[in-house]
């Protein structure tokens, strides 16, 4: 993991004369420190194809290395955000369907939250408006997720972004040419080069979208664990203070939620599966962690956003949308707002399916001391549901359903676990999931999922009524 120091340095000119590219790359394999002017045009290049793939590659892999300080992490993150426009969501405010909020996931594991707490969010009151990412190294995306619904359209463009929400209180879209667009490239880049795993890389990418998408009100849920990149809570506190000292270089106020990922977020791994299991909760049966971590990401952003004057209030309006139905009713709305097929969420088989289901059997009997995230993960991949090459085309019916959470019973011969899978690495696959459980026959210690929570540094109470005034 790449550790870096912070110094600070005076903004100056966004724009170098003449940048050089070998001096550039040069500069950070030998961990110096970029100038602003210098990672502005960078980008600039990136965007322009001045600078080629496999230099943006070499790069990439040079910060990986060696780190990127506060300032330049800072520089990055504003580049990206200048790649683009920024989305103006003042049309939105005081439109009577309260503030606006945005939610991002670091990126874990069977980590479906973004598509249970929209239609949450907004059944509760408040305005999402998001841009989400592709599958990233191991980790699923939210954008391919929703893919594995028929007809579901991703790519929105600034003023369908704005008007959907205006509509209906959410709106979601992939990176478009218009909004941090040197990020997307970036990210694809990183995705199949081993780049991703970099606190700055990780930091200047999420934030970027988040100020980008123009909500005022951000909140991040940083993974750590086996299947997350961050595996240290050390290094997630890292990554969770870099992303709020970046956005408050760039005038946001972030909160941040520290989330366990060392077994799956609930039992659904693969895109079909996640929405299934999606609906599933938004129905009020989902699992208990997927529940438990909707709800606390669900408060954090009501009560930062002035929705509600306490977070217990707002975990009780969160878990009521989920068991009145109102969140479901969102969902559907959503999905036919961007195009999706309702039927097909209304009847599953529609999805697309896998040909075959496979059982994996426990070899022995006790509890469930643990499920390793990253093996799933991987196991999910080598079956098509990641892609080892920007062009790889998902396999989206594919995946695992754990059956067991830790610290359940299981008996041996019992299955632990199934693979939705077609032909593609169905015995690779099963090599890597033999490796995943591991069954204890002592007393097994349940891990907490909600590690750390840390509200925006802005909050006070006058700012709360402020936004409570502005949102009825
Ligand atoms: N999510 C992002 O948007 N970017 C990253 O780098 C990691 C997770």
């Amino acid at each position: 993991m790449t550790s870096a120091v912070t110094h600070s340095e005076p903004i100056v000119s966004k724009v170098t004369p003449a940048f050089n590219i070998l001096s550039f790359l040069s500069e950070k394999r030998h961990s110096r420190h970029h100038t602003q002017a210098g990672i502005h045009a960078f980008v600039q290049g990136v965007m322009e194809g001045s600078v080629t793939d496999y230099q943006a590659s070499a790069w990439l892999m040079a910060v990986c290395c060696n780190g990127l300080s506060l300032d330049e992490t800072a520089w990055l993150t504003e580049a990206y955000v200048d790649s683009g426009e920024r989305l103006d969501v003042s049309a939105l405010m005081g439109n009577g369907l309260g503030p606006v909020v945005d939610k991002h996931s670091t990126g874990g594991v069977g980590d479906k939250t973004t598509l249970v707490l929209l239609p949450v969010l907004a059944a509760c009151g408040a305005q999402v408006v998001k841009l989400s990412g592709r599958g990233l190294g191991f980790t699923g995306g939210t954008i391919d997720k929703l893919e594995a619904i028929p007809g579901f359209h991703t790519a929105l463009d600034n003023a369908a972004l704005i008007s959907q929400t205006a509509q209906l209180g959410l709106a979601l879209s992939s990176q478009t040419p218009n909004l941090a667009p040197a990020d997307g490239t970036l990210y694809a880049l990183r995705d199949v080069t081993s780049t991703v795993d970099s606190i700055p890389l990780i930091a200047a990418s999420v934030v970027s979208k988040k100020i980008a998408s123009g909500a005022p009100t951000i909140v991040l849920d940083i993974k750590v664990g086996l299947g997350a990149f961050m595996k240290t809570l050390e290094e997630a506190r890292q990554l969770a203070e870099w992303c709020r000292a970046v956005g408050q270089r760039l005038g946001r106020s972030i909160a941040t939620v520290i989330s366990s990922m060392e077994e799956p977020l609930g039992y659904a791994i693969g895109h079909t599966l996640e929405v299934m299991e999606t609906i599933d909760t938004l129905k009020g049966q989902g699992p208990k962690d997927l529940v438990a971590l909707t709800v606390e990401l669900g408060a954090v952003t009501l009560f930062s956003a002035g929705v509600e004057t306490s977070l217990d209030a707002a975990k009780a309006r969160i878990q009521a949308v989920l068991n009145n139905g109102d969140a479901y009713a969102l969902f559907e709305r959503w999905v036919s707002a961007q195009g999706g097929d309702v039927e097909a969420i209304r009847n599953t088989n529609q999805l697309p399916q896998a040909k075959n289901q496979l059982p994996l059997l426990a070899a022995t009997s006790g509890t469930i001391a643990g499920v390793d995230a990253l093996l799933v993960a991987q196991a999910a991949k080598m079956l098509g549901a990641g892609r080892t090459k920007k062009e790889d085309v998902l396999d989206l019916s594919v995946g695992v359903i754990v059956h067991k959470k830790v610290g359940e019973c299981i008996t041996a011969g019992e299955p632990w676990a199934t693979l939705y899978a077609n032909t593609q690495g169905v015995e690779e696959a099963q090599q890597l999931l033999s490796q995943a459980l591991s069954i204890s026959v002592g007393e097994v210690t349940l891990p907490s999922l909600i590690l750390e929570t840390c509200l925006p540094d802005s909050i006070t109470p006058n700012m709360i009524f402020k936004a409570l005034d502005e949102s009825h």
